[in-house]
């Protein structure tokens, strides 16, 4: 697959230093030649010479004519035409262009066409090298049915182009490569985005290494609402990428209406696996095959794994959790607080449960403690006990979301109620030191941020997605290589 730059110009100057720019980089450019200034053709022929790149020559409608005189010396490898170009005028392309692939372009700004199988037919009534389908989708289900249908056109020959446009078709040109596709779209910066969307050759190459993936690379991804602050990308394609995995992990933005089509549409691609945000973490439960039985006692899942042809859900953030705390101290036979009852809450007071702590749950809508405790068989407190249970506590995990976020200086405990016997672990990752974490420190007390959960369970997602491929240590050193890599 090649990775195309376009290079919009417009004057002389530009064109130049953008084709330097992109020699450097790249393995194709696309000459915009619609947006261009008329430059002279012996200034193009020079720099044609001079920059040995394969070249897409895009003409529009309108500047079709003007060009075509010129495109004769230039020679480009492919000549970009619009759906729309009269039958004549692509005979005389072809004719005047005889070494050069034509790839016929459709282009929809605001939608994502209905039918993309007739779409493709009717294009296909003229005959070209390439067709490119360039398209906007409205959601993460739209997206996923243009990834299949590119890749099912292209399981054969991998003639057509698909590229979604704006931020929902993202994920149509990160997965290019598993699309089949024989060129994608790359700029070089945002200053030279010549598509709504179109993400830098610096994010292709180096976040998501579209370089080395392919047909049957695997595709892991983030679903839930928001996404767009998640980091954790970061680090599952720099584990990939350590380990050498032809392997992919996106983000996408899907509600839980949205859910069941999305899922249909990721078991055509065998999508290998999820990890699953808010707020879709109890309500996908539903849609999967299988349910593993310590998230169906949770009653949330955060991983989805595509295990013989089924997707099956787990949890793995109290053991994540769990596993991070447990790395200073045992919690068998220990008293475990847990502030909050939310899903966190519940993974973790289930967790700490099946290693032998004596967990209490303290919320400040107590029904909803009573219920978490009900569930799981473990102790409820009113919230006014929590100072008294303090006292006592071996382990305090906080679960709530008071106190998230950059800035945040929120806490729920009061910090000369803390007992420097006390384990604090604060399950919030931004920031990693919460105000609560601070103040844990200050009186002396072993602490424990919530980034260490979130490795944890990430290294465990790792585990399910890819079993006995490699060592845990091997993992394990990964994950915490790539963790200490990230802003
Ligand atoms: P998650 O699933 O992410 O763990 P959640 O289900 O939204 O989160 O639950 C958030 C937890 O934070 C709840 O325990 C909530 O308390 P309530 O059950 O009383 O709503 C707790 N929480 C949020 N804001 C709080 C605040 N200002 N004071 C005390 N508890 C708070």
């Amino acid at each position: 697959m090649f990775l195309c730059i376009p290079i919009p110009g417009p004057g002389l100057d530009s064109v130049r230093s953008q084709m330097t720019q992109a020699l450097k980089l790249g393995t194709m450019i696309e000459w915009r030649l619609d947006l261009f200034e008329e430059i002279a053709t012996e200034e193009l022929l020079f720099l044609r010479r001079h920059y040995p790149l394969p070249i897409v020559a895009t003409l529009k409608k309108h500047r079709t004519h003007f060009y075509l005189r010129h495109l004769q010396q230039l020679q480009p490898e492919i000549v970009d035409v619009e759906l729309g170009i009269r039958r004549e005028e692509m005979a005389e392309i072809k004719k005047e262009l005889p070494h050069a692939h034509v790839m016929l372009s459709y282009h929809d700004h605001l939608h994502m066409p209905e039918d993309l199988n007739s779409l493709l037919h009717d294009m296909q009534q003229l005959s070209a090298d390439y067709y490119k389908i360039a398209v906007t989708p409205h959601n993460a289900v739209e997206a996923l049915k243009l990834v299949n249908f590119v890749r099912e056109v292209n399981r054969v020959g991998g003639t057509l182009v698909g590229v979604g446009m704006d931020a929902d078709g993202e994920i149509a040109r990160l997965l290019a490569p598993i699309m089949g596709v024989p060129l994608t779209y790359a700029c070089l910066d945002e200053s030279c985005q010549t598509a709504p969307g179109q993400l830098s050759v610096d994010t292709m190459r180096n976040i998501y290494r579209v370089q080395d993936l392919s047909f049957d690379s695997q595709i892991l991804g983030l679903i839930g609402d928001p996404v767009s602050k998640r980091r954790g990308y970061l680090v599952h394609n720099d584990v990939f990428e350590q380990l050498s995995l032809p392997a992919v992990y996106v983000r996408m933005r899907i509600n839980g209406h949205e859910l069941g089509a999305f899922l249909q549409e990721a078991r055509a691609l065998k999508w290998k696996g999820f990890s699953v945000t808010m707020p879709l973490k109890e309500t996908v439960i539903p849609y999967l095959d299988k349910v593993d039985p310590a998230a169906k006692a949770i009653g949330a899942v955060n991983t989805i794994v595509w295990e013989d042809e089924q997707y099956v859900g787990y949890n793995f953030d109290g053991i994540g959790a769990l596993e991070a705390i447990e790395a200073k101290r045992r919690v068998k036979g220990k008293l475990f607080i847990v502030v909050g009852a939310g899903g966190a809450a519940k993974a973790i007071a289930y967790e700490a449960k099946q290693r032998g702590a004596t967990v209490v749950v303290v919320n400040r809508t107590y029904d909803r403690a009573k219920a978490l405790a009900d569930k799981l068989s473990v102790t409820v407190q009113p919230f006014q006990e929590l100072q008294k249970l303090l006292q006592e506590a071996d382990f305090l995990a906080q679960t709530t979301s008071v106190g998230m976020g950059h800035g945040n200086e929120e806490t729920l405990i009061t910090p000369q109620d803390l007992s420097k016997e006390t384990l604090v672990f604060d399950a919030i990752a931004i920031p990693t030191e919460t105000r609560l974490i601070r103040d844990a420190m200050f009186r002396g007390c072993e602490v424990v941020t919530g980034d260490k959960m979130w490795l944890e369970q990430a290294r465990r997602q790792f585990s399910a997605w890819f079993p006995g491929v490699f060592s845990e240590r091997k993992i394990l050193d990964a994950y915490e290589l790539a963790n200490s890599r990230q802003p």
